[in-house]
Formats: structure tokens, sequence, C-alpha cells
């Protein structure tokens, strides 16, 4: 006697392929259009870390001839995920006069985020938060600091010959090598 079932209780074996082809065709077509959309919902923040560009900040004649740094806000067009947001202060940086022309310095501190001030005797540049030090130049010159780099420098371009142009950036504290935000 045969342990075989009876033929009409076999599974439909080619119903059952047929029905698994149909999973698999239907969930590889969903898949595709789902992957389009969310990278269309991302593409906003895509943008934005890649629109980071030259701004205007202030006309060469504002920088003390002195040789001082000066403290200037950053203002551009900010986009915020899906929304802009016109002429708006994103963050500041010192500029000083140069033998190249000029230099800019990010004023965030790279120990941990503070706003880096200028000392009293303007000799120096001094952090409130942990008391790290640096040169006119944003050079670390107390070997107790506790930055881990010197200060961002910034690229700086005359255009027009007067207008300064910065590109502006933000760095992630707390480490020896400038990363971009
Ligand atoms: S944030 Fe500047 S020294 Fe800590």
């Amino acid at each position: 006697m045969s342990d075989d079932p009876p033929e009409h209780r076999k599974p439909p074996r080619r119903e059952f392929i047929t029905g698994i082809s149909a999973m698999v065709i239907g969930a590889a077509a969903s898949v595709v259009p789902l992957a389009a959309g969310v990278a269309a919902l991302l593409d906003p923040l895509r943008r934005r870390r890649s629109g980071q560009g030259m701004v205007r900040v202030t006309k060469l004649s504002t920088i003390p001839e002195s040789g001082l740094p000066k403290k200037f806000t950053v203002r551009t067009d900010r986009v915020d995920a899906w929304t802009t947001y016109s002429d708006t202060p994103v963050g500041a940086v010192y500029l000083r006069r140069s033998p190249d022309g000029v230099a800019a310095l990010n004023v965030v501190c790279p120990h941990a985020g503070c706003f880096v001030g200028l000392a009293p005797d303007k000799s120096r540049f001094a952090c409130p938060c942990h008391k790290s030090s640096f040169d006119l130049k944003g050079v670390v010159d107390d070997p107790s600091s506790p930055a881990p780099r010197n200060m961002d420098t910034l690229e700086v371009e005359i255009r027009n010959g007067d207008e300064v142009w910065v590109r502006f950036q933000n760095f992630l504290p707390g480490r020896a090598e400038k990363t971009p935000v």
C-alpha cells in the first residue's frame, strides 16, 4: 500500500509556484517607487549639505588696517529641510588683514563649540568656556588649552575690489582634524 496522499489531496504545485512568483515580483515592484519616494523626501536635506558656498560678509574698508581681528555676523539664505529663510544669521567670523589680504576664522571653538572671544588686551583669542587660548592667527598658543586643533580657517575672496566673501563652514568640535558639519 502506498503512503502517497490521494491525487486530489496533493497541493497544487504549479499554483503554489505561480503564487510565490507573483509575490516576489509584487514586492520588487513596490520597493522601487518606495525608494524613489524616500529619495525625493530626503532631497532637500541632500541639497542643504551641498549648498555651502561663498557668502558676502562685509566691505574691505570695514576691517581694521591695524591687523586686529574684527568679528562679523555671517548672513545668508538658509535652507532648513523644506523651508528657505532669507538673509538669516548662520554664524560669525573674525576677519583680519594679513600679508596675503584678509584671513578669516570661524568664531566657534574647536574644543566644544563655544564662541571664542578676543582677550581684553586684544593680544589673543580666549575661549570663555574651558580657557583655550589662541594667537591672533587662531593657532593654539597655550599647551594647557583643551582645544584639539587651531581655530578653523575659512577661505576668503576679495571681489570687485572691496567685497569680502567667505566660504562659510562649520566643523565638528572635539576632533584634531577639520571635519565639515
Ligand atoms: S569650548 Fe572652548 S575651551 Fe572648551
